[in-house]
Order: C-alpha cells, then sequence, then structure tokens
C-alpha cells in the first residue's frame, strides 16, 4: 500500500481556532490560556486531542488517567500541543441493561468531541470492551489522523493454586456452585483474586480481542495489545503513541488510508489465530461502516476459514494475556500469518509502513502459549457463519470455544422466550430438558433486550450440570462475553424483537446444527413457518422516549453492526464557524 505524506510545514485545522489576531482567535486563546500554557504553544504547532475513557464506573480503564500524562510527554517531546478530553465511559461491568447499548452513544460523542474541537488530530484512550470499538468508530467519521492505546490487560488471577481467567473462571466457579463442586463462600473468595490489579480482563475476551483488533487493523503501534496495564512498557507504549500521532498529523495520514479492505480481511484472520471474541464481528462491521468499507459477515468467513487457532488463552486454551505479552504477543501472531500466506503484508499501519515491516523480525518465546500450527486449538479458527431458515440473515459460532461432537447436532428446542423467563424456570428440576436438547432464548438482540446482551451462553440446568455434563448446544439472538465458551449460536439474524424465524420457534420443534455445512435449521415446513410469521406480534414494547427510544428506532441488525442507521459513513471534519 503505497502512502504519500503530505507536505510539510503547512496551515493546520487548529489555527481555524488559533490563528491570527482576529476577535476570535484572541477569543479562543485566551479561553485556552487560563490554563497555563505559553503563547508558542498556539504557533501552528499539531494540536493533538486525547480523547479519555478514563471513569471510576469504568473499572478497567479507571488508570487511563495515568496514561495520558504519558501520551502528553510524547506529543511535547515531538513538538505537539497534547489536549485531554473525556468523553461518555460504557462499562461492561456496571452499566445497565448493557455496555453495547451505549457504545453507539459514545461512539457518537467521540465523533462530534473530536469534530467540534480545535484538534489535527487524536489518540484514542480505551480498554474496556466497548471502548475500543466506540473510539475507533467516532474517529473513522471523522478521519483526522487517529491512534489507539489500549490500557492493557490486568494481571493474571490466581486463587488456591490455579490461574483465574477474568469471565471465564467467573462462568465456572458458577456452574461449579450449581453443580454442588464448589461453595458460595468460596466463590466470594475468590471474586478479589479475578481482579487484582488495574487493567482489562487478562482473558482472550472482547477487550483483549478489541486491543489486537485495533493493531492488526493497523490502528495502534505493533506490540500494544498485549502489555500488562501495570508492566512500565505500557506507559512506554502511551509515551512513544504521544510521540508518533504528531508525525501522523504533519503527515496527514489518516484512518481512510490505514483501515482498507485489506485491513480489515487481516484483523478477521488474526481474530481467528488468537480464538477472538464474536464480538469482534459486531464491532469491525461497525468500523467499517463508518469508514465505507463493504465488509460483510460472508467476509468474515471466508477469511477465517482456513486459519488455525494457535493462541493458547482462555477461553479457548489456558492461558492469560499475561503470558501471551512474555510469549512475544501479537505481533508473533501476524507473522505466523504472514508466513503463512495469509496476511496482506502491504497494509499501512500508524507507523507509516507496513504491517510486515512490523513483525518481520520477532520472535515467539514460548510455544506452548503461541502454538506450532501441528498443535492449534482449532484447525478452522475462524467464526463460522451459520444460514438457514432459522437465521437467513446470519448468526455466528465460534468453533475454538464450542464441544466438537456437538458441532453436528439434531435436538429438541427448550424455548424461553426472553431472559427472564430463563431466570425463572432454569433451575426448575421439572424442567423438560436432557442433554441432547437445544436451548433456545429469545428477545435478546440489540432491540429485544434492548442493548443485545451477553446471555447467548445461558448456563446449563442444575440437573444437567449435575451429571457432570457441561455444553449444550444453546441458541439466541443475544452476544455472548469474549470470555465464555460452549456451543453457543449467537446473533441469529434478523433477531426476534424484529420478527425473524427466531421469535416463532416452539418448545418441542427439532433444530439442527451443522457447523461445517454452515447450517442453522429449523425442521418444520415453509408452510408452517410463514404462518407462525405472520402471525406473530412483538414481544417487548418500544420505550417511549429517551435514548432508548432512538435506540430501538434507529439501531440496526448485528448483521451490519448494529450501528445507528444515520451514523453510518464518514462525514469528515468540517465544521461551521461560531461567532463571538
Ligand atoms: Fe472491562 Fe472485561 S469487563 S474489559
Amino acid at each position: 500500500m503505497s502512502f504519500t505524506p503530505a507536505p510539510w510545514p503547512r496551515k493546520l485545522r487548529s489555527q481555524e481556532w488559533f490563528g491570527g489576531s482576529s476577535k476570535d482567535a484572541i477569543y479562543h486563546r485566551s479561553w485556552m490560556k487560563n490554563q497555563g500554557l505559553p503563547a508558542d504553544l498556539f504557533d501552528g504547532r499539531p494540536v493533538i486531542g486525547i480523547c479519555n475513557t478514563w471513569s471510576e464506573l469504568t473499572p478497567c480503564n479507571a488508570h487511563l488517567r495515568d496514561l495520558a500524562e504519558r501520551v502528553k510527554f510524547g506529543v511535547y517531546e515531538a513538538g505537539g500541543l497534547p489536549v485531554e478530553f473525556p468523553v461518555f465511559s460504557p462499562s461492561e461491568s456496571t452499566l445497565r441493561p448493557t455496555a453495547m447499548m451505549y457504545r453507539n452513544l459514545c461512539a457518537m460523542d467521540v465523533e462530534e468531541a473530536i469534530r467540534g474541537k480545535c484538534m489535527d488530530g487524536v489518540v484514542l484512550l480505551a480498554g474496556c470492551d466497548k471502548t475500543t470499538p466506540a473510539l475507533l468508530m467516532g474517529a473513522a467519521s471523522v478521519d483526522l489522523p487517529a491512534i489507539l492505546v489500549s490500557g492493557g490487560p490486568m494481571l493474571n488471577g490466581h486463587f488456591r493454586g490455579e490461574k483465574v481467567g477474568s469471565g471465564t473462571h467467573l462462568w465456572r466457579f458458577s456452574e461449579a456452585v450449581k453443580a454442588g463442586e464448589m461453595t458460595a463462600e468460596e466463590f466470594v473468595e475468590a471474586e478479589a483474586s479475578m481482579s487484582r490489579s488495574p487493567g482489562s480482563c487478562n482473558t482472550m475476551g472482547t477487550a483483549s480481542t478489541m486491543a489486537s483488533m485495533a493493531e492488526a487493523l493497523g490502528m495502534a503501534l505493533s506490540g500494544n495489545a498485549a502489555i500488562p496495564a501495570v508492566d512500565a512498557r505500557r506507559r512506554v507504549m502511551a509515551h512513544l503513541t504521544g510521540r508518533r500521532i504528531v508525525d501522523m498529523v504533519k503527515d496527514d495520514l489518516k484512518p481512510s488510508d490505514i483501515m482498507t479492505k485489506d485491513a480489515f480481511e487481516n484483523a478477521i484472520r488474526t481474530n481467528a489465530a488468537i480464538g477472538g471474541s464474536t464480538n469482534a464481528v459486531i464491532h469491525l462491521l461497525a468500523v467499517a461502516g463508518r469508514v465505507g468499507i463493504d465488509l460483510t459477515l460472508d467476509d468474515w468467513d471466508r477469511c477465517g476459514r482456513d486459519v488455525p487457532t494457535v493462541v493458547n488463552l482462555m477461553p479457548s486454551g489456558k492461558h492469560l494475556m499475561e503470558e501471551f505479552f512474555y510469549a512475544g504477543g501479537l505481533p508473533v501472531v501476524i507473522k505466523r500469518l504472514g508466513e503463512a500466506g495469509l496476511l496482506h503484508r502491504g497494509a499501512l499501519t500508524v507507523s507509516g509502513g507496513t504491517i510486515w515491516d512490523e513483525v518481520r523480525e520477532v520472535r515467539n518465546w514460548n510455544e506452548d502459549v503461541i502454538l506450532p500450527v501441528e498443535k492449534a486449538l482449532a484447525k478452522s479458527g475462524g467464526i463460522a457463519v451459520l444460514k438457514g431458515n432459522l437465521a437467513p440473515l446470519g448468526a455466528v459460532l465460534k468453533p475454538s470455544a464450542a464441544t466438537p461432537s456437538l458441532m453436528r447436532h439434531r435436538g429438541r428446542a427448550v424455548v424461553f422466550e426472553d431472559i427472564d423467563d430463563y431466570k425463572a424456570r432454569i433451575n426448575d428440576e421439572d424442567l423438560d430438558i436432557d442433554e441432547s436438547c437445544v436451548m433456545v432464548l429469545k428477545n435478546c438482540g440489540p432491540r429485544g433486550y434492548p442493548g443485545m446482551a451477553e446471555v447467548g451462553n445461558m448456563g446449563l440446568p442444575p440437573k444437567i450440570l449435575r451429571k457432570g455434563i457441561t455444553d449444550m448446544v444453546r441458541i439466541s439472538d443475544a452476544r455472548m462475553s469474549g470470555t465464555a465458551y460452549g456451543t453457543v449460536v449467537l446473533h441469529t439474524s434478523p433477531e426476534a424483537a424484529r420478527g425473524g424465524p427466531l421469535a416463532v420457534v416452539r418448545s418441542g420443534d427439532m433444530i439442527e446444527l451443522d457447523v461445517a455445512a454452515r447450517r442453522l435449521h429449523l425442521d418444520i415446513s415453509d408452510e408452517e413457518l410463514a404462518a407462525r410469521l405472520a402471525d406473530w406480534t412483538p414481544h417487548t414494547k418500544a420505550p417511549a422516549s429517551g435514548y432508548a427510544s432512538l435506540y430501538h428506532e434507529r439501531v440496526m441488525g448485528p448483521e451490519t453492526g448494529a450501528d445507528f442507521d444515520f451514523l453510518v459513513g464518514c462525514r469528515g471534519n468540517a465544521v461551521g464557524r461560531e461567532s463571538h
């Protein structure tokens, strides 16, 4: 990919605020000077926004104020003026009804803040799951030079001699309690050991996946994804990112130069190789929509099919992000893809060079963490995209997290109409269910929940867990936490709340799943299906007002990224002049 840097010096966008001696310019500079900034900082040098999702209510990002200071060091050193600003911070662990419902709100905030304020480029500080895609989406819609630095994962968790992974062990311990293998007191005792340092989830959950996606897309410096949050090298990464963005502004290297179709294909293959989260599907589709790249579910299936999962991290494998970093991190995986002919080597990155240039010299320091191909966790690690009369617009399944013997399965549906119905009946010892059944959960998609909750890996009934069975086929229009596992069909589309076929499945129907054939079939006649759909009425009422009503009305389906229909595309950085 060839990129020609813009000539330098030239007049930058920020000079529309700060340049000259007009009344407006004096007004703008005067207010900024109340922060103690010397006059020469407004002399035409790059003004760098630091878009910060810091929040004490987003614990995964609570250390980002410190990283922002490191970014500032780098910006000043390189001759820029750093200006930090906050944006709405959707937290996976504390926000209701779901953080996903607020991803688009955050992306809107980011876009309008970047465009409306006096900056020439922006450093995106993200960590928790939704913050990374939201920042990429917002920045892509403005298309000023942008670079992402992640907060980094937490240190490994440890509990009674066992390595404990964020989320993954929450599910495991919770099922152990249900199965009578762990006491409730032990479960509570384990909670502090799961989250013992600043940072994001330490598994290859959605946060680590999205940090990896940003790096594979070329939107972060090489090596960014895996450095632990508390490792001094995380601060160095922030510092170097601050230096780099100043040169990106001078060169006018923009997200649209970097996030090409090749870059997205590199990211999809990387996701397969790392055993990344199914949430990456939705988020990358949404980011691609912002840069005008025609990315589809079929691209996910096509690009991921031949890629083995070689990163041995929970939830698919056994290690955690700390080991991944010590083994060499994502650059090793990208190099592996390049050597296998599975990488667009010429894809441009924020470095100004190619992705291949960044990784060609790296080495794998631990072959139990980044496995040789012959020991891959899954031969075909890509996200499987299923279609059929139950999912006309598609559904996804993560083969590396599924049970091989269940990948081809026919079973009797046990239907839960919504999450409350599931919670009310799942522990009932009289529930008519056995391990051959297919659990079906409806009305948990973008519109239905609302916000497409991470409940697709619904826990099994206690009476089945007590038999020692840990997996069953489960189908829903929900998402699944990137830290979760199981033979779980997700994002079934159109969702039940839009009247998709999932809405009319009844307990007792037979369902066929065939992952190799990419098939998801409800075994009733076409006539019966058509008659049931004609009879369908919505299960949930549309919210009457507020953000929830906007979300309900304008959110699109997961097959296109669940963005708002009116936010798709790049709107550039032009902004009208105010007058005083
Ligand atoms: Fe924030 Fe996992 S809950 S990164």
